[in-house]
């Protein structure tokens, strides 16, 4: 690996917006760190798309992001982490860590829920990768995964329909599926879904166990930033959040997935 500084940014992508749940988990954790962002909203939806366009993204943002010094990058995205993260790691290995969002909750899940039935619900392309269920079964701590693809949840949120009667009733239609019967716990398994996770505890009647990415992926950068002494001990520079295409309405959605409003930069990923 080449030679990085603790005080290089950490960069982030995604296929949108909806990595900023993970980037907001980054900063509560690590306030210190400056954060590079890329949302690929040219090419949005990941979920719905083939392998080969999303390890074909992926290696031009890696490049993108090295480019602006990155000292790690982060695939804030389950659809990318499925389909692009064995590609990726191998393309930067020399320069930089590639951490994913599935491997980290694949750790906590092994480490919490051994003999336990735990349901999974993400994009096509994240549940038809079948990467949970290959990575839980070779635990061989007996847990059986039931993933199903959930891909009316993403639209439904960016069109701001969450916590309100039609999300509830799409919320429950999913969730009420055979596939996730007598569950023990439910994970995330797409960057969108902290928005809903409320309503799908409630769906629950708060009796399941809600697991969310965004902290575990955030504790996972955490521990390897610390190990390799590379946490920024000064307070970053601006942070960047940058997207292939920019509209008014992209910018006014990063609020609900920062938790405050940022300002998109557009850059052309293809330029
Ligand atoms: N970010 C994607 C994920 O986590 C969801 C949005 C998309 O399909 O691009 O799978």
């Amino acid at each position: 690996m080449g030679l990085v500084h603790k005080e290089q940014p950490v960069g982030i992508f995604d296929s949108g917006i909806g990595g900023l749940t993970v980037a907001h988990a980054i900063r509560q954790m690590m306030p210190n760190e400056s954060l590079i962002y890329f949302g690929d909203t040219a090419h949005l939806p990941y979920g719905d798309k083939s392998e080969a366009a999303i390890q074909a993204y992926s290696i031009r943002i890696a490049d993108l992001l090295l480019s602006k010094g990155c000292k790690v990058i982060v695939m804030a995205c389950n659809s990318a982490s499925s389909a692009a993260y064995e590609l990726l790691k191998e393309y930067v290995h020399k320069d930089v860590r590639i951490i994913n969002v599935i491997d980290p909750m694949v750790d906590y899940v092994v480490e919490h829920y051994a003999n336990k039935r735990i349901g999974l619900i993400g994009t096509k392309r994240t549940i038809q990768s079948g990467v949970y269920k290959r990575k839980i079964e070779e635990s061989g701590r007996n847990i059986t995964l039931c993933s199903m693809a959930t891909p009316m949840l993403v639209p439904m949120i960016e069109e701001g329909y969450f916590n309100n009667r039609i999300s509830h009733d799409i919320i429950e239609a999913y969730l009420s599926d055979p596939m996730l019967a007598n569950i023990d716990a439910l994970i995330l398994g797409c960057t969108h879904y902290p928005l809903i996770r409320k309503e799908i505890a409630e769906f629950y009647q708060n009796r399941k166990d809600i697991l969310d990415s965004s902290e575990v992926v955030a504790a996972s950068l955490n521990t390897y930033l610390a190990d390799n002494d590379l946490l920024n001990p000064h307070k970053g520079v601006m942070d960047h959040f940058m997207v292939s295409d920019f509209t008014e309405s992209f910018e006014a959605s990063t609020k609900l997935f920062f938790h405050e409003a940022v300002r998109l930069e557009r850059h052309d990923l293809w330029a």
